[in-house]
């Protein structure tokens, strides 16, 4: 494939000279009125009406029993591995290839990450690669599972959707089941996408999810801990505030909270942006199947949502024959103002993670050399 032609498809999707990035967000519904209407409420802070309605709003479209916003979804991550009961000193099962908050997150916990491989079929935690590392390296007690080398506890495995595709959930469900551990499912990307039917975030004990900036819909920074009971719920609100014990005008407090709450100012953006989320999935499905026809044929493999799932399709990907090809790629886009860029760099490369457990790698250091992300923002009118 030709970088120079693919850079003009891409210009022609977008209908634009100027510089494409790979994802900006929209405004164009009633995100000023909300956002104006808290302004002058004066309720711009942790609590207002418009925080309720988002989570309510979550929750309807999700199916999660309770949802709590958060100021960004690496602190609904932090939330929810506390309320997973993650402890400082514990193993947590990830995968290497995601977005650095994955592990952060887990980081500030006092955990330690395992490292397991990807699956192909879904670029997130590959459930055979789980259950493997399990087999080989753990052993159950009554306690729960525990690590044979090092004695630690592994307490949780924290898949992640990449780039909104679901992981395979129901062999995850069972593995998880088999060794006693919590899942909590990192949805951070994957606002929209649905497992078998269900949302992903909402099949785990936990899901966390990120209304940052750059993903499907935005309330600037902001996060989401989706909860699959009432009574997680409401401890996870509990938590996310500042635990404090109901009572008209004493302050007591019986736990340490996290004050992550999302502003009203926040939420009222979200509210505006929950109301074209469907437009913005349509929208969405029509480009990635334009890349798609476009990478047909040639040795460039667009991807594509699992089978069992229905993705979001929140930033479009393709699998560079080589590493030669994907440097060709990004040099030649990049320097015509069409931003696409390398998917992460592996967590166990970086300085904080380089000492961590891992299984062997072979898909995710597949994927590292070759992965290239597209521009995906939701195009103003119908695709060309
Ligand atoms: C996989 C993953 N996990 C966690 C996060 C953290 O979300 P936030 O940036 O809202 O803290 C992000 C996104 O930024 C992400 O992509």
């Amino acid at each position: 494939m030709e970088a120079a032609l693919f850079t003009q498809f891409i210009r022609d999707l977008y209908q634009t000279k100027d510089f494409i990035p790979l994802h900006a967000p929209r405004f164009d519904g009633n995100e000023k009125k909300y956002v104006q209407e808290t302004i002058d409420s004066t309720f711009v802070s942790s609590v207002g009406k418009f925080v309720d309605d988002f989570e309510r709003k979550i929750e309807s479209y999700t199916g999660a029993a309770k949802a709590v916003a958060t100021v960004n979804g690496t602190a609904a991550l932090h939330a929810s591995l506390y309320m997973a009961g993650v402890k400082t000193g514990d193993l947590v099962i990830t995968q290497a290839l995601t977005f650095v908050a994955t592990c952060n997150a887990l980081y500030h916990m006092g955990a330690e990450p395992i490292f397991v491989d990807v699956s192909p079929i879904s670029l997130g935690l590959c459930p055979k690669a789980v259950d493997a590392y399990l087999m080989e390296h753990a052993e159950l007690r009554e306690s729960g599972c525990f690590h044979k080398k090092t004695g630690q506890r592994i307490k949780a495995v924290v898949p992640m959707h990449t780039f909104g595709h679901p992981v395979e959930l129901d062999e995850l469900v069972v593995i998880c089941k088999k060794w006693n551990l919590m899942l909590v499912e990192d949805a951070a990307e994957s606002l929209g996408s649905f497992y078998k039917g269900k949302h992903t975030g909402t099949i785990g004990e936990f899901g966390a999810v990120s209304f940052n900036g750059n993903k499907i819909i935005t309330t600037g920074g902001g996060g989401m801990v989706l909860c699959r009971s009432e009574e997680d719920g409401t401890h996870t609100k509990y938590v996310t505030t500042t635990a404090k014990v109901p009572h008209p005008y004493e302050f007591y407090h019986d736990e340490p909270g996290f004050n992550y709450r999302m502003p009203n100012l926040n939420a009222a953006l979200g509210c505006a942006q929950m109301e074209v989320l469907k437009d913005y999935l349509d929208k969405k499905r029509q480009l990635a199947e334009q890349y798609q026809s476009f990478f047909g044929g040639s040795d460039f493999k667009f991807v594509t949502e699992p089978e069992y799932a229905t993705s979001n399709y929140w930033l479009n990907a393709v699998i560079c024959p080589d590493k030669e090809a994907r440097e060709d790629l990004l040099k030649a886009t990049n320097d015509s103002g069409v931003m696409t860029r390398p998917v992460w760099q592996l967590m166990n490369r970086l300085p904080m993670f380089e000492k961590a457990l891992r299984g062997d790698l072979n898909h995710s250091e597949f994927f590292e050399e070759r992965l290239v992300n597209l521009p995906s923002s939701v195009s103003k009118g119908s695709l060309k």
